[in-house]
């Protein structure tokens, strides 16, 4: 049975109707990665390739409903100027008839390949997973050329989210799993083709490595070495929350240590959150042709309150985040945004004084550096307040179900914070990217953001111009 639902006829009359409606939407990006119309999840497959970046994402076209998954294609050349690129995937295949789930790209001896996940469900509640694989062809288009990995012995059908790498004369990837014990795992195969693969088992996961229960599925591995250490990242369902961590729906983590080349195994520590906001799930990393690690999460997460986000009535939902570098501290991930993201600053403003005699800056696209030793407030235009205090950050918003307050934490003494708005999203960088809280929040426009607080405060900031993708 195929999927005769998802056609590219129903696609192009999606975009055609949906797109000019998601630009009337005041809370749509100016500079970040969004659908033009729909629902955008997972970004895929972000790869430096012959000279172009290339990032794919999860995209359903014809509603905001987590259905038929398709892969969105953009490139740049300069990670800054994006364009749409012919879509790359549909699930129009028997063995990725509910979705083409997502995954990694790898240039494979100079042709760009796609390997993902063909999501299939059986009536009965039951589903399975294939890893799949898709080359590019001469005309640019993405030609299928089916699973190479069948669900492997001794996991439930929740396999999926292929990374890849190339190692000496290996390739490698990491999958994430659930084991028949609904415990979550990341798993690890080697090819020398692409096309036979040998499972090597596992290399970390609930009550594995010395974790205790950490969740029934692992969704998105991704696992890279930076300085001198090995990072593992992954998305836990069902993590335990803690009073001021891993309190979203489903949470977004990292494990550092040391990957044995040899052995195969990985030991590492407990785990970090990467991202501590309200919104931030299933990230990606790529290296530049300068040899930078970036990360671009979904600035989204499933099953929570994303189907009362507003953008909705104007018929699309969710965006990227903005693209980040990612260094090494002692065993810690510190995320930046890009330099490249400077060239849309306009000319830098200051203010140095109490906060509550700070300026009301306008929030639609900004970019903000306050040093502070605390005890001051900012206010994004009564919609999402950020308290910061001596050795905390508590990030605030109201719940759109309930309209009770919700609060997210950063602990830690804060130095300094690097924030940057953009219509209907926040993300605030703590000390040089130690830390990063990215929440989506949908004010009336245009909204502004103020200070308060007796304590003095130092600023610098610039309005963003906008940078549609062409
Ligand atoms: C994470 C995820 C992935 C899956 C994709 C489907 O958000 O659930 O595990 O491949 O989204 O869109």
């Amino acid at each position: 049975m195929i999927n005769s639902q998802i056609s590219l006829p129903a696609i192009l009359l999606a975009v055609m109707r949906g797109q000019p409606k998601a630009q009337q939407d005041a809370h749509y990006p100016g500079w970040h990665l969004a659908p033009v119309t729909g629902l955008m999840n997972d970004p895929n497959g972000f790869i430096h390739f012959n000279g172009r970046y290339h990032l794919f994402y999860q995209w359903n076209p014809l509603s905001c409903q987590h259905q038929h998954k398709c892969w969105g294609h953009w490139s740049s050349e300069d990670l800054l100027h994006w364009q749409h690129e012919p879509l790359a995937l549909m699930p129009d295949s028997d063995y990725d008839r509910n979705g083409c789930y997502s995954g990694s790209a790898i240039d494979d001896h100079g042709r760009l390949t796609l390997c993902y996940t063909g999501n299939v469900k059986f009536d009965e509640g039951t589903r399975t997973a294939f890893q799949c694989l898709a080359v590019q062809n001469a005309e640019g288009r993405f030609e299928k050329q089916g699973p190479v990995i069948a669900l492997p012995e001794g996991y439930t059908g929740h396999v999926r989210d292929p990374k890849l790498w190339r190692c000496g004369q290996h390739w490698y990837m990491v999958l994430g799993a659930q084991d028949l014990g609904r415990r979550g795992k990341v798993l690890l195969f080697r090819s020398a083709d692409l096309r036979e693969w040998e499972n090597m088992g596992e290399i970390a996961g609930s009550d594995t490595g010395g974790l205790g229960a950490a969740g029934y599925m692992w969704e998105c591995p991704d696992l890279f070495t930076l300085g001198h250490h090995t990072y593992l990242l992954c998305c836990p369902q069902g993590l335990p929350q803690e009073p001021q961590r891993f309190l979203n729906t489903y949470s977004s983590a990292y494990l550092s240590g040391k990957f044995d080349e040899q052995t195969l195994t990985f030991q590492h520590g407990p785990l970090h959150e990467l991202d501590a906001g309200f919104e931030f799930y299933a990230p990606q990393t790529t290296l530049t042709a300068d040899g930078r690690r970036l990360l671009v999460g979904w600035m989204g997460v499933p099953d929570g309150e994303e189907m009362s986000q507003p953008t909705i009535g104007y018929g699309w939902l969710h965006q990227m985040t903005c693209l980040r570098e990612l260094s090494s501290r002692n065993g810690k991930l510190y995320q930046q945004p890009i330099v490249e993201l400077q060239a849309l600053r306009g000319d830098m403003q200051t203010y140095e004084g109490s906060a509550n005699a700070a300026p009301w800056l306008s929030a639609q696209r900004l970019e903000l550096r306050v040093e502070s030793s605390g005890g001051i407030t900012l206010n994004f235009a009564d919609t999402l307040i950020l308290e910061w205090q001596q050795d905390q950050l508590r990030l605030a918003r109201r719940s759109l179900h309930t309209g009770e307050w919700l609060v997210r934490y950063w602990t830690g003494a804060v130095r300094g914070l690097h924030i940057l708005c953009d219509h209907s999203s926040v993300e605030i960088f703590i000390n040089d990217g130690e830390g990063v809280m990215s929440s989506r929040y949908f004010p009336t426009q245009p909204a502004l953001l103020t200070f308060s607080g007796d304590n003095p405060l130092r600023a610098r900031y610039w309005s963003l111009r906008a940078c549609p993708v062409e």
